[in-house]
C-alpha cells in the first residue's frame, strides 16, 4: 500500500509553544503574532490583554484605540512606496496582432508591474476585479523579500523558480499565517487604488480565512465610507458533507474609489423580464404592462380626493378603490391618462383600472443584489477550461466566466479599462472578450500573472504549460479563435441580410517585467540638456533592443501601453513612432544619427522626442540637437536616455 507517513519531529517538543497554545484554548483573543528574541515571527501572547481577562480592575496598559495592525505592517507600506529599477519588455512572438490590439498582459510579479504602471495608468482603470489566493493553509503565496528574510524562508518549504522568485506555503500553523498574507496584499491593494479612476470600482474574491482582515485592510485604504457592497455568491450547488454548517458560497467585496463619484449600471432586464412587457393596442409608448392604480391606504385614513369612482369610457361602468384603499392619483389626472390611453380596464374592457408602466418609462433596468446565485457554480469554471483545452484540468479554481462576465457588466460602460492582477487563467480576459462581442463594447483588459511554475505532477505541465501564465496567455488566444470562428459563421449565415458583423479586439500584448534597461544607475528620462552628450558610455544593456528601450520610455513618461507604434526608416535610421495620429513621440535609438536625419525629425513637430545618450558620440562636431528642435519644432521636449 502507498501510505503517505507524516515525518517523525527529529527534536524535542516546543513546550512553550504548547503552553501558548494552551492558553489560546482558553483566552483566543490574546494570542497574536509577534517577533521573539531572534526577530522571528511566532504565535505568542498579548499579556496585557491576558492580565485583563484574569481581573476585575481596568488593567492600565499601552494606549487604547481602534486600529487594525499585524506585524511587518510598517514594512509592507514602507514597500509599497519603494521604487524598483525594473521595465517591461515587450514580447512581440508572445503577442497576439501587436499593431492593433488593446490589450495588454503583463508577466511578473503583480507588485512590480502595479509600481511600473503607476505614472501611464494613473486615475485610468475604471474597474479591478481579483481573486488572490484566499489563505486557506495550502496557499503558495509570492515571498516579497521584504515578507521574510532568506534566513527564515530556508526553513520554510518553498520553491524557487528559474527567475529566483520564491513562493511560500503559507500553512495555518506558521506563526506569521495572517500576517505575511496582509503583509503580501496590503501594498498591493494601495498601489491598484491609485490606478482607478475616481468612479471606479474594485472587486475582491475572497472565502471565510480572510474575508475579516480584507475588510480591515479595504476600509484603511479605500475607506469605511466608499465600501459598496459585501456579494455573496453561491458557488456549489450542495454544500461539503464534511462540515455541519457547510459553506457554499465566497464573498466579493466591492470598494469604490469615491462613493459620490461611483458610476455603477444597473442590471439589465432579462429577455423573460422585457418579454412581460407587450404592446396589444399598438400604443405610441410602446409595450407595457398593467399595473396597480391603487394605494393602500396609510395609518387607516383615506384620503378624500382619492376616493372616488373611475369611468370605463367605452361602458360607463364605474369603479370606486377597493376597501383598503384610494386610488393613486387624484381625479384630473386619472382623466388625462385616460384621454392618452394610459388606463386599461381588462381584455375584455370589464376589469378594474390598472395602470399601465410603459417599459419606456421604467429605470433601464432593475437592481443589483447581494446574493447571487443567479451565476453558475465554480464547477462551470472548470468546464470552461476543458472547453478550452480539450479534456485537461489545466488550472485549479478557475472562476466561472459568467461570474466575472456579471461584474463586468456592472462596472464597466462602453469603452473603459479592466485590470486583473491575479489573472490566473485569465477568465477576467476571456469574459471580457466574450461581453465585448455580445454587448458590442470595447473594453480593454490589463492581465498581470506571474510566471508561477507548473508543478511537474500536473497535468498542466504534461500538456507542455510550464508556468501559469503560459495557461493564461494561451487560454485568451484560444478564447479569441472561438468568437472569430463563431462570428465567421454567423456571417456566413446571414450573407443574405447583409451587415457581417466585424470581429472585436481579440489581440493583446505580452510584456515581461525584467531588470531595468540601464547599467548599473537607473536614469529616468531625464530633461535633455547640451552637456549630457559630452563623455558619454553606453549606458544600455548589450541584450537589450529598441523596443525594449521604446517601453521603458513609454512607462517614465507615463503614456500607455496600449497606444499605436509604427516605424518608419530615414536614411537607413529606424524611427518609430507612438500614437502618430498625434504625434506623440518620436524615438530614435540608433548611434550616430547625423545632423540631416536629426532635422527631419524635428520637421516632424512630435511632442515628444527621444534619443538614446550614445546617439551623438561620434557624429561630427557633436550636434547642437537642442540649437535643431528650438528652431524647427520648439514644442518638441527632448530627453535622452
Ligand atoms: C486564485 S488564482 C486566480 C484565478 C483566476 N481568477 C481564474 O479564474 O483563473 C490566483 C493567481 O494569482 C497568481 N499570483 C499569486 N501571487 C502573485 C503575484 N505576486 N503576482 C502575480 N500573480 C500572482 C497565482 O499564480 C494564481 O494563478
Amino acid at each position: 500500500m502507498n501510505k503517505k507517513f507524516d515525518k517523525l519531529p527529529m527534536k524535542s517538543p516546543d513546550l512553550t509553544a504548547d503552553h501558548i497554545k494552551q492558553i489560546g484554548t482558553l483566552f483566543p483573543q490574546v494570542i497574536v503574532e509577534i517577533p521573539g528574541e531572534d526577530g522571528a515571527i511566532r504565535k505568542g501572547i498579548d499579556f496585557d490583554l491576558l492580565r485583563q481577562e484574569l481581573t476585575g480592575e481596568v488593567v492600565e496598559g499601552r494606549e487604547e484605540r481602534y486600529e487594525f495592525t499585524w506585524v511587518g505592517k510598517r514594512r509592507s507600506m514602507v514597500e509599497a512606496n519603494r521604487p524598483v529599477h525594473k521595465t517591461l519588455r515587450p514580447r512581440i512572438s508572445e503577442s497576439k496582432d501587436w499593431e492593433n490590439t488593446k490589450n495588454v498582459f503583463i508577466e511578473g510579479d503583480n507588485l512590480d508591474a502595479l509600481k511600473l504602471l503607476q505614472e501611464s495608468y494613473l486615475n485610468s482603470v475604471k474597474m479591478i476585479y481579483i481573486d488572490p489566493p484566499y489563505n486557506t493553509g495550502n496557499d503558495f503565496i509570492y515571498n516579497d523579500t521584504f515578507v521574510m528574510d532568506s534566513n527564515e524562508y530556508d526553513e520554510e518549504t518553498g520553491v524557487i523558480d528559474e527567475a529566483g522568485n520564491r513562493m511560500f506555503k503559507n500553512g495555518k500553523d506558521r506563526g506569521r499565517y495572517h500576517s505575511d498574507w496582509c503583509s503580501m496584499l496590503y501594498p498591493r491593494l494601495k498601489l491598484a487604488k491609485n490606478l482607478l479612476r475616481d468612479e471606479g470600482v474594485i472587486f475582491v474574491s475572497i472565502d471565510d480565512n480572510e474575508v475579516h482582515n480584507l475588510r480591515k485592510m479595504m476600509d484603511e485604504i479605500f475607506g469605511e465610507e466608499n465600501f459598496v457592497a459585501n456579494i455573496i455568491w453561491k458557488k456549489r450547488s450542495t454544500p461539503p458533507n464534511d462540515q455541519i454548517i457547510g459553506t457554499q458560497h465566497d464573498y466579493i467585496i466591492v470598494y469604490c474609489k469615491n462613493t459620490q463619484l461611483l458610476s455603477l449600471n444597473l442590471r439589465k432586464r432579462s429577455v423573460e423580464q422585457e418579454s412581460r412587457y407587450k404592446n396589444p393596442d399598438n400604443h405610441p409608448k410602446g409595450p407595457w404592462t398593467p399595473g396597480d392604480l391603487m394605494a393602500n391606504i396609510k395609518g387607516g385614513r383615506y384620503v378624500s380626493s382619492l376616493y372616488y369612482p373611475i369611468t370605463n369610457p367605452r361602458t360607463g361602468q364605474e369603479h370606486y378603490p377597493s376597501s383598503n384603499g384610494n386610488w393613486r392619483y387624484n381625479n384630473e389626472k386619472v382623466d388625462f391618462l385616460i384621454q392618452n390611453n394610459e388606463i386599461y380596464f381588462g381584455e375584455d374592457d370589464q376589469g378594474r383600472p390598472k395602470l399601465k408602466r410603459f417599459l419606456c418609462d421604467v429605470k433601464k433596468g432593475i437592481t443589483w443584489t447581494t446574493l447571487w446565485d443567479f451565476v453558475p457554480f465554480n464547477t462551470k469554471g472548470s468546464q470552461e477550461m476543458i472547453d478550452i483545452f480539450g479534456n485537461l484540468a489545466t488550472f485549479e479554481n478557475p472562476k466561472p466566466k459568467d461570474l466575472i462576465k456579471e461584474l463586468l457588466k456592472l462596472g464597466l460602460s462602453r469603452e473603459e479599462i479592466v485590470l486583473d492582477f491575479f489573472a490566473g487563467s485569465s477568465t477576467t480576459a476571456h469574459a471580457t472578450l466574450d461581453l465585448n462581442y455580445e454587448d458590442s463594447a470595447f473594453h480593454k483588459f490589463i492581465m498581470i500573472q506571474l510566471p508561477e511554475h507548473c508543478p511537474e505532477n500536473t497535468e498542466a505541465f504534461k500538456a507542455g504549460f510550464k508556468t501559469i501564465a503560459e495557461i493564461g496567455k494561451e487560454r485568451i488566444r484560444r478564447a479569441g479563435e472561438q468568437i472569430k470562428t463563431q462570428i465567421e459563421q454567423e456571417n456566413a449565415q446571414s450573407t443574405l441580410t447583409g451587415n457581417p458583423k466585424s470581429v472585436p479586439d481579440i489581440g493583446f500584448r505580452v510584456f515581461k517585467i525584467d531588470d531595468t534597461n540601464m547599467k548599473d544607475v537607473y536614469y529616468s528620462a531625464t530633461e535633455y540638456k547640451q552637456e549630457t552628450i559630452e563623455g558619454l558610455i553606453d549606458n544600455v544593456k548589450e541584450d537589450r533592443t529598441d523596443l525594449d528601450l521604446l517601453y521603458q520610455v513609454l512607462l517614465s513618461w507615463g503614456l500607455k501601453l496600449d497606444l499605436t507604434h509604427t516605424t518608419e526608416t530615414i536614411d537607413k535610421f529606424t524611427i518609430h513612432h507612438i500614437d502618430p495620429e498625434n504625434n506623440s513621440l518620436i524615438a530614435c535609438f540608433d548611434s550616430n544619427i547625423p545632423e540631416e536625419v536629426m532635422r527631419k525629425i524635428a520637421l516632424m513637430k512630435p511632442l515628444r522626442a527621444v534619443f538614446r545618450d550614445g546617439s551623438f558620440k561620434d557624429s561630427p562636431g557633436k550636434l547642437n540637437i537642442d540649437g535643431i528642435f528650438k528652431t524647427l519644432s520648439p514644442n518638441t521636449t527632448v530627453r535622452v536616455i
